[in-house]
């Protein structure tokens, strides 16, 4: 469980984030809402340990984070995707997984872990040799979380996925976000401007609004919310 307590970062005289509280559980997934410049971006960074935070605590499975290295961070089992599509495109679609099985796995839970991830997502399959340059921006996406996967998070950090995708490849990622998180150990926050398509696979919702939490409810509630949907998030 990933519990967040009055949170504050700034970066200079910019306050991005304001005493920001919410918790997420494992087997769910939280989405955190909020347009442009709200701070979404900066919590994932902060939990993450890549922003230095200025008061507040994260904890995670109850072990504070605020302090730790990044290393140290992703040694707890936390995974962050940040935003745009970071796979390197010289290379094969399998020399990018097994690129992130070197630092994780022992060599010989490498293959086995190579090969659930094709199975988890069999249309990365046909390109398994194949320059990860010629990937759609949907497949790019998939393999960009395939790749998160591979560390067995347990704490899965996405930021903005769909960004620039087709709203159905969009709803075809968010499908495979919510079957490879529910019914599962794993705790996932997903970041989205694109609040509806979010929306629809997550049991939580965090609206931030210029680094404030303004909404932290069910999914399906704020989902609901005309008058907020209308404030906060554009739809
Ligand atoms: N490296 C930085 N230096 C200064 N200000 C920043 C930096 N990164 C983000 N900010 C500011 O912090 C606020 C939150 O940004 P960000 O976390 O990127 O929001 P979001 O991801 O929701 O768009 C914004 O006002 C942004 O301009
Ligand atoms: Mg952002």
């Amino acid at each position: 469980m990933l519990e967040v307590q009055e949170l504050s970062v700034s970066y200079g005289a910019v306050h991005a984030l304001t005493a920001v509280t919410f918790a997420a559980t494992p087997g769910a997934i939280t989405a955190v809402l909020g347009a442009n410049g709200a701070g979404k971006t900066t919590l994932l960074r902060s939990i993450s340990g890549l922003v230095k935070t200025q008061s507040g605590s994260i904890r995670f499975n109850g072990q504070e984070l605020v302090g730790k290295t990044v290393e140290g961070i992703a040694r707890c089992g936390v995974a962050h995707v940040p935003e745009g599509r970071g796979i390197i495109e010289e290379l094969t679609v399998e020399e990018n997984l097994r690129l992130a099985t070197l630092w994780c796995l022992g060599r010989r839970e490498r293959e086995r872990a190579i090969e659930e991830t094709f199975a988890l997502f069999p249309r990365l399959t046909g390109f398994r040799r194949r320059h990860a340059s010629i990937l759609s921006g949907g497949e790019r996406q998939m393999l960009v979380i395939g790749r998160a996967l591979i560390s067995r998070p347990q704490l899965l950090l996405l930021d903005e996925p769909s960004l620039g995708l087709a709203p159905l490849v969009t709803a075809g990622l968010m499908a495979l976000l919510r079957d490879h998180t529910v019914g599962t150990d794993m705790t996932v926050v997903l970041v989205e401007q694109n609040a509806r398509s979010a929306l629809s696979v997550s049991q939580r919702a965090v609206v931030l609004n210029l680094g404030e939490v303004v909404v932290n409810d069910a999914a399906d509630v704020v989902a609901a919310d005309s008058n907020l949907r209308h404030h906060y998030l554009g739809f």
